[in-house]
């Protein structure tokens, strides 16, 4: 190993010495401010950007991951709706080591090696170990492609650090943050330096069930399950957050009548996103005997990406922290029954046609 990898290794660890301390003093806080938004109200997605609006700075926290590749290629075919400036990479369908090589592998793809940074984030949860979706996504975390060995390595600083010096230099209200994995990393990071929580625009998230139940519990969906209480941080944290649960995962499946117009893009791109549909397909088929697969992590970008393609309500999202068959259930308040603030947007529903449309769209214009 190289000096300099020993020493980002090093000052990792020591850097989330420090960062658990906080994040566990925070967690035994009473809930932050909220700010206080109408108490629920159906939205339906803000009306389409103009065709000269100038694209939406986004850094995209990551643990691919199948599902996390394509939301990922997806985003990067979006140039002029999404910049996206960086990958964050956190432990959860595989753990780290698999998940940050993964996303060097998936920017080689989009032909971004040397444009688009990765920076390894925290290795597991906050305060539990960390458990994995092998089972789903393979041991490599991206069964069903070839995977070669990355062509650059990763960014120096830990992804926190990262996410806090890029998120105190910008502009108020003016990067998003797409939240495709466990909150680990977000949760450290504004529990470290709080403030940064101005800079975001919004949290986009793929995370939570609640009209659809489980897919690691009855109660629980993997991204909250693997990190509650990180996931219990972000939802307090005040900032403006969008989530796209399973529930609205289920109503764009993918299916082999759409993954065929995918294959007949022609490009890399095209043919690596039609064998990661094809795998997610084939292990729904081997264990529930469905023909089709939930499309998660992609809705986060879709929505990012064109928002009038989804609707949802303004509600009040908990998550459960200590429950004996409850932990890691996000409890959305639809009907504004508990009085407790709004603090996020719950997706429900989406234009799945226009989903898929605008995924072929991007991934067109990859190689
Ligand atoms: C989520 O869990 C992961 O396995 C997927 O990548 C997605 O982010 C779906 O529950
Ligand atoms: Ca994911």
């Amino acid at each position: 190993m190289s000096n300099q990898r020993f020493e980002n290794r090093s000052s990792r660890r020591g850097f989330l010495r420090t960062t658990f301390a906080a994040t566990a003093a925070t967690l035994g806080a009473a809930a932050l401010p909220s700010r206080g938004w109408a108490q629920v109200e159906m939205v339906r997605g803000a009306s389409r950007l103009p065709a000269d609006a100038s694209a939406r700075s986004v850094i995209i926290d990551t643990d691919p991951g199948q599902d996390d590749a394509i939301a990922i290629l997806f985003a990067l075919g979006a140039q002029g709706r999404l910049d996206v400036k960086a990958l964050t990479a956190v432990a959860g369908n595989v753990p780290l080591t698999l998940t940050e090589r993964n996303a060097r592998i998936v920017r080689d793809w989009a032909g971004r090696t040397h444009t688009l940074p990765v920076y390894a984030g925290c290795a597991r949860p906050l305060m539990r170990e960390l458990l994995t979706a092998a089972n789903v996504h393979g041991r490599t975390g991206l069964d069903g492609v070839p995977l070669h060995d990355p062509q650059a390595p990763l960014a120096p600083q830990h992804a926190v650090t990262y996410l806090i010096d890029t998120l105190r230099g910008a502009a108020p209200g003016s990067v998003t943050l797409c939240a495709l994995g466990p909150l680990t990393n977000i949760a450290t990071a504004l529990t470290v330096a709080p403030e940064i929580g101005k800079a975001l625009r919004e949290i986009v998230l793929m995370g939570g069930a609640f009209f659809e139940r489980g897919n690691m519990t009855p109660a629980a969906e993997f991204n909250i399950y693997v990190d509650p209480e990180a996931a219990r941080i972000v939802f307090a944290s005040g900032v403006p957050i969008t989530v796209l649960p399973r529930d609205v995962a289920v109503k764009a499946p993918i299916t082999p009548a759409r993954i065929a117009p995918v294959r007949a893009l022609g490009n890399r791109c095209g043919a690596l996103v039609a064998d990661i549909m094809a795998a997610e397909v084939a292990y729904q088929k081997g264990r529930f005997g469905v023909e089709s697969a939930p499309m998660y992590d992609p809705c986060t970008v879709a929505y990012l990406i064109e928002p009038s393609l989804f609707s949802g309500r303004k509600v009040n999202v908990s998550v459960e922290t200590t429950g004996e068959y409850t932990l890691g259930e996000t409890i959305v308040d639809w009907t504004g029954r508990s009085k407790r603030p709004v603090n996020a947007t719950w997706v429900t529903d989406v234009d799945a046609d226009g989903f898929y449309n605008a995924l072929n769209a991007s991934i067109a214009r990859l190689p």
